[in-house]
């Protein structure tokens, strides 16, 4: 199988962990931006302006297919609705916390405060995650969604996964995606669906670019960076 390359646009180290095996699956190398030599910009946090995933997953991926020099790009948008809140935080789950200056794990932990105190008097505890997977290149640009379903759990439970993970019980494994391998969680999640769907749509379709095929080589320099 001819390995392709792909820049999977995102900062969230969860994310990439999760995004690289599923990739890989389909014969595909994820290039990070750190590798890919693009620092992170302020104009990157006004990309998910819009009030859908499809939308902020589109965005992202245009916004690096501009600086991806010639690969195909991967973004994705996810997020948290709780039926009990009327579907919130949504497209706002990174934010949630209200802490712009917070990143990684010390983001996860204030976003899951907030989720603790929204949880206390919650009628109605049925959640999903929902990801929509945005591709541009090859002439192409697609997006498809996922979803898994479960309920929210105010004692979260293990340390796998990020974000949510402790407090998200998962109808189909069983137990939290806190407590779930990377394995277990890629059968079933809402970003493991997104980009499978993605992927075969993609495979249908004739790639009309020569340029991603295998000329595109790391910038030059260290090349490391956050990714968190
Ligand atoms: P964004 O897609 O970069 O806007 O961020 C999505 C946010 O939703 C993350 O920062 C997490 O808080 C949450 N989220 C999305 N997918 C997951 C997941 O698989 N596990 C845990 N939290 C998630």
């Amino acid at each position: 199988m001819t390995v392709r390359r792909v820049l999977v646009a995102t900062r969230n180290a969860g994310k990439l962990h999760e995004l690289r095996p599923l990739l890989a699956e389909a014969g595909f190398e994820a290039i990070d931006l750190a590798s890919a030599g693009i620092p992170e910009t302020a104009a990157e946090a006004e990309l998910e302006a819009h009030d859908s995933f499809e939308a902020n997953a589109l965005a992202k991926a245009r916004y690096f297919a501009g600086l991806a020099r010639g690969l195909p790009v991967l973004a994705d948008d996810s997020g948290l609705s709780v039926r009990g809140l009327a579907g919130a935080p949504g497209v706002h789950s990174k934010r949630w916390s209200g802490r712009p200056e917070l990143v990684g794990r010390a983001l996860d932990q204030a976003n899951n405060e907030t989720l603790l105190r929204a949880l206390s008097g919650l009628a109605d505890d049925r959640a999903s995650y929902v990801c929509a997977a945005a591709w541009v290149g090859d002439g192409h640009e697609l997006v498809r969604t996922g979803e898994v379903h479960g309920r929210v759990v105010a004692s979260g439970r293990g340390a796998e996964g990020f974000g949510y993970d402790p407090h998200f019980w998962s109808e189909e494994l069983g137990q939290t995606f806190g407590e779930s391998t990377r394995e277990a969680k890629a059968r079933v999640s809402h970003r493991a669906r997104a980009v499978r769907a993605l992927l075969e749509a993609l495979a249908a379709r004739p790639a009309s670019g020569a340029a991603t095929m295998g000329g595109w080589e790391p910038p030059p320099g260290p090349g490391k960076g956050g990714g968190g």
